[in-house]
């Protein structure tokens, strides 16, 4: 790969990177043609990273599909497909790791203490493996996608990030590898992620300002409405990743939040409105 690459950019082609897990979606497929109009040649990385799953988490069950894969990433028109094996990406005891501080443990972080330092440190190697001019990242992950843009400006890696929006189903559910998991009762009731967030907005978009009523209307809807289990309900400003309880000054704030269906543990997150006060 990293050959090829080089042999790419000294023939003067710009290089997008998708990286991704592979089992892909429209999601991941959407961050093709996002990439595709900002480069000449399209790079995509499926790889189920280990560092990034903690023990008792879904790695060896984690879906799987190459064959699939392959015939829906060159159809969209990615070029290469990278697939490296645990022994290329980590093949001796690997003691390196990129952690950030602060954002990297709220959150996600709470509940997956060690995720982030995974991510981190296998986007920093794939992007010192292909140097994209740009890399694409989905705005479903907005943390990880904070975390990565952070990294890059804070260790100057030389390229661009770009941040794709969310893609949904038709009932809301944003679109994700994981929703196989999911039983077909689950599958029914997993929109009230989407319809909380909605919620959300709504409640903004009157006046709202207290967070707290905020994720108290959000809880009830998911509570009364389905079977899932509530890992966190928050609110940052979309700028620092800071928690925030009160609406107050910011034009706009990021609503995020985790639902566990039985085992099956499903992210979203919208950014919304703040009506501003008419003095
Ligand atoms: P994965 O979950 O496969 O997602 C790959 C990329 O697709 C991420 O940038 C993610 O945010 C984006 N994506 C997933 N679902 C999406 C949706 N419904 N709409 C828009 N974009 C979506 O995220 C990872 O893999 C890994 O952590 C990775 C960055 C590859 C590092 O291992």
């Amino acid at each position: 790969m990293q050959t090829a690459a080089e042999g790419l950019r000294l023939s003067g082609k710009k290089i997008g990177l998708v990286p991704t897990m592979g089992y892909l979606h429209e999601g991941h497929l959407s961050l093709v043609d996002e990439v595709k109009k900002r480069s000449d040649v399209v790079v995509m990385s499926v790889y189920v990273n280990p560092t990034q799953f903690a023990q008792g988490e879904d790695l060896d069950k984690y879906p799987r599909d190459l064959s699939r894969d392959e015939k829906n990433a060159a159809e969209r028109g990615v070029n290469y497909l990278f697939v490296p094996s645990d022994r290329e990406m980590y093949p001796e005891e690997h003691l390196s790791f990129i952690e950030l501080n602060k954002v990297s443990h709220i959150l996600e972080g709470e509940f997956r203490p060690t995720h982030f330092k995974g991510v981190a440190t296998v986007v920093a190697k794939l992007l010192n493996i292909v140097k994209p001019a740009v890399a694409l990242f989905g705005q479903k992950d907005a943390q990880q996608a904070f975390i990565i843009r952070k990294m890059v400006r804070d260790l100057n890696f030389d390229v661009e990030i770009v941040v794709a929006p969310i893609v949904r189903e038709e009932d809301g559910l944003a679109l994700s590898s994981r929703n196989v998991y999911l039983s077909q009762y689950q599958r029914k009731q997993a929109n009230v992620l989407y319809r909380s967030l909605k919620l959300a907005e709504s409640n903004l978009s009157k006046g709202e300002t207290s967070l707290e009523k905020v994720r108290s209307a959000m809880v009830r809807l998911i509570s009364s409405e389905s079977e899932g289990k509530i890992d966190y309900v928050s609110f940052v400003e979309p700028a620092t990743f800071c928690k925030i309880e009160e609406a107050g000054s910011l034009a706009e704030i990021l609503a995020l939040l985790a639902v566990r269906f039985g085992q099956t543990r499903l992210i979203d997150n919208m950014l919304l409105k703040v009506r501003q006060r008419t003095q």
